[in-house]
């Protein structure tokens, strides 16, 4: 637990329903956004999220470029082609719509373009304070709360590595949390993402780095997941549970950026560098088998998850809220037929014969310090094979 904590947050937090109309309000309060540049992807366009935002400013009168280049994993050759744009049409701030790639893509261009051009100077344990230009992110798939942290994840093209920046220069200016935006998720990407919040919620609360800060958030988080994943699974138009899970998605957000990831999140993320499986995948085939793993060195803690998510009775021991936390996680990833990684369709001998690489990027994002439980390089593979 940390005494004194310095808690970095979005200027501007527009939240609820219909919250996008706003947007034309946000950058007049911003007074240094001007002539944004949309940076977003081609399914954003494709499924009108795009339109309605330049339906907006062009009733504004607010002039505007659309930059629709990002991928999922943004690599830094998509980030270089965006400060092309930004600086062709010389726009003066970024709107990150659509999930965390185009986001963290939106935080890249506005830093990148002001400071170094050149990920690799933004690799950790360094952390990059300097300031870009305003950010106001849009999330439209409620999950890796970007649009509140000060994370982005971008991969080296030439070596696939995948780069966790981290510093309050990526905290966006704005963020507009407009539920009404997810209704269009399958329930694949639905479950993926609220199992991401989730684990957001579950590491930053038993993370070394906590504090009461990220505490309350973190407990919120996990309360509004869990009264909401399943009812928004099973109906995606069910909007009472859209609204609650994309609170939990920024509160989750707010969470570990003020505290930190840990072990689940460091061995997430060379599973999508390698073999493409999508972050909130990743994490959803950790989640139960990494909790049991660490569950014994935090048990109080791992109880009051399991409490706030309803999954123990507030008189149950310690040790049974425990149990019923990891079977609870279990059950959620049967009901949600999260695939494992074998299912996800990875070859045996390629993943055979990377186990000792992730478990080396593991080890090295540093994340796994602030795990309740150590884990040894061995452990980590052996823990990558019970998730095969
Ligand atoms: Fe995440």
């Amino acid at each position: 637990m940390q005494d004194s904590v310095r808690v970095c947050v979005p200027r501007f937090l527009q939240i609820g329903r219909g919250s996008v109309s706003k947007l034309p309000s946000i950058i007049e309060a911003i007074g240094s956004a001007r002539r944004p540049l949309i940076v977003t992807d081609k399914v954003m366009v494709a499924i009108g999220h795009v339109a309605r935002v330049t339906d907006l400013l062009d009733e504004a009168g607010i002039s505007y470029g659309i930059f629709d280049e990002t991928t999922p994993d943004p690599t830094d050759i998509a980030v270089q082609r965006g400060i092309a744009a930004l600086r062709e049409g010389g726009f003066d701030s970024l709107i990150g719509l659509g999930g965390g790639s185009p986001i963290d893509t939106a935080k890249a261009i506005a830093v990148m373009s002001q400071n170094s051009e050149n990920i690799l100077d933004y690799r950790p344990p360094s952390q990059f304070n300097n300031s870009g230009l305003p950010v106001i992110a849009i999330p439209t798939t409620a999950g890796t709360g970007s649009e509140v942290t000060h994370h982005m994840v971008i991969v080296v093209e030439a070596t696939q590595e995948k780069i966790s920046c981290r510093g309050e220069a990526f905290v966006p200016t704005a963020a507009i949390i407009d539920c009404e935006l997810t209704l269009s998720k399958p329930p694949r990407i639905t479950a993926d993402t609220a199992l991401d919040t989730l684990t957001h919620g579950i590491e930053a609360y038993v993370s070394e780095k906590r504090s009461l800060f990220s505490d309350r958030m973190a407990l919120d988080c996990m309360r509004l997941v869990s009264k909401f994943i399943e009812r928004a699974y099973h109906d995606g138009g069910d909007i009472e549970a859209r609204e609650g899970l994309m609170l939990a998605a920024t509160l989750g957000g707010l969470a570990f950026s003020n505290s930190s990831i840990c072990l689940i999140h460091a061995m997430s993320r060379p599973l999508g560098a390698l073999f493409h499986v999508p972050h909130g995948l990743s994490n959803a085939m950790l989640l139960p088998k990494i909790t049991e793993f660490s569950l014994s060195s935090s048990i109080e803690r791992y109880a009051d998850c399991s409490r706030a998510m309803g999954l123990a009775a507030e008189d149950d021991s310690a040790e049974l809220a425990g149990r019923k936390l990891v079977s609870g996680l279990f059950c959620y990833t049967e009901i949600m037929k999260v695939p494992s990684i074998s299912e996800f369709g990875i070859r045996k001998e390629e993943f055979d014969s990377s186990l000792d690489q992730m478990a080396k990027d593991a080890i090295s994002s540093g994340a796994p310090r602030n795990n309740p439980r150590l884990a040894t390089q061995a452990e980590i593979v052996e823990l990558y094979q019970q998730a095969w």
